[in-house]
């Protein structure tokens, strides 16, 4: 078993990454349900979170099925982050976690995110603004450092357990790489056999099969992993990676009724979170994901993505059902995209 503070995790918990507009409480439950131990939000800012802007306040809502729940926000003023801390204690998650990995540069420019990694003495000095504002434990998820040449993450993790940080999370590349390159988890595997460290240290980077999980697993000996983009259209990683790790076997690959099954509680909990009109939208990118694979599911998709009644789109899935009874699908190899390339960082 896994502990973070008073939050029992079992052994070799996985982690749905938080991930910007794909980790809202919808996705989460879905990935929950398939086998995720622990979901984080996407990261909030908390300036956002204090200006009370109601896109921010929506961010901290949490399904209770979905539990245990962190929350993570972001900034670079110690006073700021402390009066955020305050704010998402009041909405009771799990537990709080701090970004000091986003690459993103506008939140880099104000000293926040991943900015951090170049200044111990303020990532200090934020975390434990935090830690002393909330009755929630705190975690941090990072990087290796700025940039090859200060991969410093063997002293942060020091400095955020003296501070009482509860648990570390490390994605295995700098600021600098964005998404480029190969994650390198043998820095985190140093950071793991560390005997001062004793808070669980999680791995995280470029997992996309059970056999890489289980590789990485006896490799690099993390107490957990963190999944992000395996898990966009694939929620079916957490549950697969977990049997892989337990039986040595391979799950067989999530059946249409599986597929059309998720979609629909997806749809449910996007109209119950954002309301008619809101989840009805967001839930139009994720169809293709879930169903991808069928030969000719794109008749059905675009009637999904161009319906407005719940009722009628969850006959069409009925219908998709149907359709492929019987059909036994394979698991192709999930395709990680390279953020950096597709967004405007
Ligand atoms: C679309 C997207 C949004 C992300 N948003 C966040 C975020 O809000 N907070 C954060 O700490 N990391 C964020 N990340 C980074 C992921 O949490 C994770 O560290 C990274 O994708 C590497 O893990 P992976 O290879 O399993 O995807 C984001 C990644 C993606 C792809």
């Amino acid at each position: 078993m896994v502990k973070i503070n008073q939050i029992s995790l079992p052994d070799f918990p996985l982690l749905l990454a938080p991930m910007e507009d794909v980790s809202d409480p919808p996705f989460r439950v879905v990935c929950k349900a398939n086998g995720a131990d622990l979901v984080y939000t996407e990261f909030i800012s908390s300036e956002g979170l204090i200006r009370d802007a109601i896109k921010c306040r929506k961010k901290l809502d949490i399904f209770d099925e979905e539990r245990p729940t962190g929350i993570q926000i972001f900034g670079g003023d110690e006073e700021r982050m402390a009066m955020a801390a305050k704010i998402v204690d009041v909405t009771q998650p799990e537990l709080l976690d701090i970004n000091f990995g986003c690459p993103v540069k506008g939140i880099v420019a104000k000293g926040a995110g991943s900015g951090v990694l170049k200044d111990i003495q303020l990532m200090t000095r934020l975390t434990e603004a935090c830690v002393k504002s909330t009755s929630l434990p705190v975690t941090v998820k990072t990087r290796l450092g700025w940039d090859d040449a200060t991969k410093n993450i063997e002293e942060v993790a020091e400095r955020l357990q003296d501070i009482g940080v509860k648990a570390l999370t490390i994605h295995g590349r700098t600021r600098c790489q964005m998404y480029k390159g190969e994650a390198d988890w043998s820095l985190i595997a140093k950071v793991k056999n560390n005997p001062r460290i004793h808070i669980p240290i999680f791995g995280n980077g470029d997992i996309d099969s059970p056999q890489k999980a289980l590789e990485y697993k006896e490799r690099y000996g993390v107490d957990g992993i963190m999944i992000g983009r395996a898990a966009i259209g694939y929620p079916w990683i957490f549950r697969e990676v977990h049997h892989y790790i337990n039986t040595g076997e391979m799950l067989p690959a999530p059946t249409v009724a599986e597929r059309v099954e998720v979609c629909k509680q997806h749809l449910q909990k996007s109209l119950q979170w954002k309301g008619p009109h809101g989840g009805i939208y967001s839930m139009r990118r994720h169809y293709l994901n879930y169903l991808k694979g069928l030969p000719g599911i794109k008749e059905f998709r675009t009637r999904l993505v161009t319906l407005n009644d719940p009722e009628e789109i969850n006959g069409v899935l009925d219908e998709v059902l149907r359709a492929y009874e019987g059909y036994e699908m394979e698991r192709t190899p999930i395709h990680l995209v390279n953020y950096h390339e597709n967004c405007p960082l």
